[in-house]
C-alpha cells in the first residue's frame, strides 16, 4: 500500500518544524522544499538520521525541485518573509504574495489533488493567492491560524486555572491578525463553562494576551516569529485530512455566505477529513461576537482588496 505523502514548502523554522512533528507522528513519507535547495536537503537528511533513533519509519527528502513532491496528499506551504518586531503580519503582504503564487502553482502542477494547507502570512490573504493560483475548489485550501491562536488560548487558560492543558477546549474566529475574536462563551474545562471558573476581568486579560500571542513570541526571539506551535498546528490539521479524523477544527476557510461572508477566507470551525474541508457547522453567534467577525472580516477584505491593487 503507498504511504501517504506530505510535502512542505519553505524549509525555515516552521517548515522544517513541520516536517519534524509530521515525521515523528509517522503521517507519511515527508518531502521540504525551498528555494535554498540544500538547507532543505541538509535538513530533510538530518531528519531521517534522527530516525533510527527516535523509531520513526518516514522517508525524508528534500531540494528546490518540486518533481519531489509530485502526488503528495497534503502540501504545506510556509514559504515566505517572517515578522520582525515592530512589524505587522500585514507589512509582509506584497513580498509573501508573490512567493505564495509561485510555490502553489508549482504545487498544483505535480500534485493536482493534494489539499494545500497555507502558513504564510498574512495568512487569510494568502489563502486567497494559494486558491487562486492553484485554481483548487475551497474544499482544497485552507489557512492555518484558528488552531494556532486557539492552543495559545488554551494554553494561558490552563495557565491561569492551574489546570492540564487537555482539559480546556477553546477556539477562536476571524482573520489572523489583531482584530481576531476569541470565543470565551464556547470555553470548556472538563465540561465546565469557563464564566463559571474565571472573573470577566481575568477572561478579557486572557483574551487581550491571546490577540497578541505572536507579538509576544515575536518579541523575545527578535529575529523571527513563531514556530513551534505554528508547526503542531499545521501538522494537526494535516492529520486531521490524512487519518480522515472528521475533526472539528478552527481554521481559515473559503466562505461562501456562512456567518453572513461571501468568498472570502475567514477563519471559523470546520469539519476536516479526506476531501480536506468537509462542512463548516453553524454557531450561534451573539451580537457582540457577530459584530466582532464581521470587523474582523472586513479587515481581511481590506488586506485582499490591497492586493488587488499592488496588482499581486
Ligand atoms: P523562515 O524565514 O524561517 O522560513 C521561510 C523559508 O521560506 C526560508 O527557508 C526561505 O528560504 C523560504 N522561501 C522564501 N522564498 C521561497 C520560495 N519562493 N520558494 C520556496 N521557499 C522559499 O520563516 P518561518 O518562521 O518559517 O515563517 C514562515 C512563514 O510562516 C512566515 O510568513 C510567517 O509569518 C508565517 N507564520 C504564520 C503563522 C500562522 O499562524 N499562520 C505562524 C508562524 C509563522
Ligand atoms: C504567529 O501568530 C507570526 O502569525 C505568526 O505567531
Amino acid at each position: 500500500m503507498r504511504r501517504p505523502k506530505i510535502s512542505v514548502i519553505g524549509a525555515g523554522f516552521v517548515g522544517s518544524t513541520c516536517a519534524h512533528w509530521a515525521a515523528s507522528k509517522e503521517l507519511g513519507d515527508v518531502v521540504l522544499i525551498d528555494i535554498n535547495g540544500d538547507a532543505a536537503q541538509g535538513k530533510a537528511l538530518d531528519l531521517f538520521e534522527a530516525s533510527p533513533v527516535e523509531g520513526f519509519d518516514s522517508k525524508i527528502v528534500g531540494g528546490s525541485d518540486y518533481s519531489l513532491t509530485a502526488d503528495s496528499d497534503v502540501v504545506i506551504i510556509t514559504a515566505g518573509l517572517p515578522r520582525k518586531p515592530g512589524m505587522s503580519r500585514d507589512d509582509l503582504l506584497s513580498t509573501n504574495a508573490k512567493i505564495v503564487k509561485e510555490c502553489a502553482t508549482q504545487v498544483a502542477k505535480y500534485s493536482p489533488h493534494s489539499v494545500l494547507i497555507v502558513v504564510s502570512n498574512p495568512l487569510d490573504a494568502m489563502c486567497h493567492v494559494a486558491m487562486n493560483a492553484s485554481q483548487f475548489p475551497r474544499e482544497r485550501v485552507l489557512g492555518m491560524a484558528g488552531v494556532l491562536d486557539g492552543a495559545r488560548f488554551r494554553s494561558f487558560i490552563a495557565m491561569e486555572l492551574g489546570v492540564s492543558v487537555e482539559d480546556v477546549q477553546a477556539f477562536v474566529f476571524g482573520g489572523h491578525g489583531d482584530t481576531m475574536v476569541p470565543m470565551p462563551r464556547y470555553v470548556s474545562v472538563g465540561g465546565i463553562p469557563l464564566q463559571q471558573l474565571l472573573s470577566e476581568d481575568r477572561i478579557a486579560a486572557i483574551v487581550d494576551r491571546t490577540r497578541k500571542g505572536g507579538a509576544e513570541i515575536v518579541n523575545l526571539l527578535k529575529t523571527g516569529s513563531a514556530y513551534y506551535a505554528p508547526a503542531a498546528s499545521a501538522v494537526q490539521m494535516a492529520e486531521a485530512i490524512i487519518r480522515d479524523k472528521k475533526r472539528f477544527l478552527p481554521c481559515a476557510v473559503f466562505l461562501k455566505g456562512e456567518y453572513g461572508v461571501q468568498d472570502l477566507f475567514c477563519g471559523v470551525v470546520a469539519k476536516l477529513g479526506a476531501q480536506g474541508l468537509e462542512g463548516v457547522p453553524a454557531l450561534e453567534l451573539n451580537a457582540q461576537e457577530k459584530n466582532m467577525f464581521e470587523k474582523s472580516a472586513a479587515a481581511v477584505k481590506e488586506l485582499v482588496d490591497a492586493m488587488a491593487k499592488l496588482g499581486v
